[in-house]
């Protein structure tokens, strides 16, 4: 068989062990040809292909990124884009395509399988957010970035008596937030899940101050907004000049420096702000992200040869499984609020 690799919008750790995985178990067991288009589903729409060869991937375990590059291309956002893809395809004579993506890039996939391309997904992006697996990889790194941030930005935190905010990635689900939070023992959670309460968070801040905690450290998703969002919602849109990419999505990023200054005004503690950006998405993935991603990779090209198209490898329990790709593309899967809750209650303010 010849199989063609293509890893589409946003990077994260774990791209190159994936990407390992698939071109090992397809060549050294089946015999396969392995091809990698390059930056996402642009590569395919251009022809932009290479061959991937053992030689190429057998060292990739820890390097981070994607040797095939990324973009957030959306062949459905431009005029017959779609025909253009499957015709590349065929005329690199691909028998079946491993898509290794978040929503986006799999949402691609799922609709480009009703046009009879044979389509394998791998769930990849550091936000969590896709449903049917418990877990993507690329997170449990950047959760990892997230805490080891953390842990810095409290001792400054603690040697100034500061209120310092940390924003976090996290487009529509605040799941980094919730787990860096949870691991770094911060005062304050912002998630996009629950627009929070901009007097309450200052009333709990001062409420830890007059109680001999001197410095907080408030965890913020960059997606979060508070209950008066829609005046912040329109003022960083304005900000961003309202740039989206080819699936509509707005860059985000101010909140974190809006609730510094917020903070600052309304408690007179002093405020400082870190945004973690795309430190979350680079480096070196974690073992546990290695692993996973390895075990996609391997799964993906079972079904491959099982001729299970149109199913995203999933983690359940300790299991590697197939789920439907039109059910995996349908809903973002969100923070637990019962978790978020629990947390909220027992270890926050
Ligand atoms: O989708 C993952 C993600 O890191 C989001 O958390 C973030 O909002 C977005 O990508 C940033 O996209 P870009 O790297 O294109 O700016």
């Amino acid at each position: 068989m010849r199989i063609g690799i293509l890893t589409g919008g946003g990077d994260c750790p774990g791209l190159n062990a994936a990407i390992r995985a698939v071109v090992l178990t397809a060549r050294l067991t089946h015999g396969d040809d392995v091809v990698g288009f390059h930056d996402g589903w642009k590569g395919v729409l251009e022809g932009d292909v290479s061959p991937l060869e053992v030689e190429h991937c057998r060292d990739l375990l820890s390097v981070g990124g994607t040797i095939l590059g990324t973009s957030r291309t959306n062949p459905f956002a431009e005029e017959g884009g779609a025909d253009k893809a499957v015709a590349s395809l065929a005329e690199h004579e691909i028998d079946a395509l491993v898509t290794i993506g978040g929503e986006d890039t799999l949402g691609v996939a799922n609709r480009l399988g009703v046009y009879g391309v044979r389509i394998v997904g791998l769930p990849k992006t550091i936000d969590n957010d896709l449903s049917g697996t418990e877990v993507t990889f690329g997170f449990d790194t950047a959760v990892q970035t997230a805490t080891e941030a953390i842990d810095r930005l409290r001792t400054t935190a603690e040697s100034h008596h500061r209120v310092i905010v940390c924003e976090v990635m996290g487009r529509d689900a605040g799941w980094i937030a919730t787990y860096a939070g949870m691991a770094g023992g911060v005062a304050e959670i912002l998630v996009p899940e629950v627009p929070f309460d901009l007097g309450a968070v200052c009333e709990r801040l001062r409420r830890r101050h007059e109680g001999g905690q001197f410095s907080s450290i408030v965890v913020v998703s960059e997606g979060a907004l508070p209950h008066e969002g829609e005046d912040l919602d329109s003022a960083r849109r304005a900000a961003t000049g309202g740039i989206t990419d080819q699936f509509g999505h707005v860059r985000l990023g101010g909140i974190g420096t809006w609730l510094a200054d917020q903070v600052e005004r309304h408690t007179g503690f002093e405020a400082r702000v870190t945004t973690l950006g795309h430190i979350q998405r680079g480096g070196t993935p974690t073992a546990f992200d290695r692993v996973l991603a390895t075990r996609f990779g391997m799964e993906a090209v079972g079904a491959v040869h099982d001729g299970d198209f149109g199913k995203m490898v999933a983690l359940r329990g300790e299991k590697i499984v197939r789920v439907p790709l039109s059910e995996a593309v349908s809903v973002s899967k969100t923070v637990d609020l019962d978790l978020y809750g629990r947390v909220a209650g027992v270890f926050l303010g």
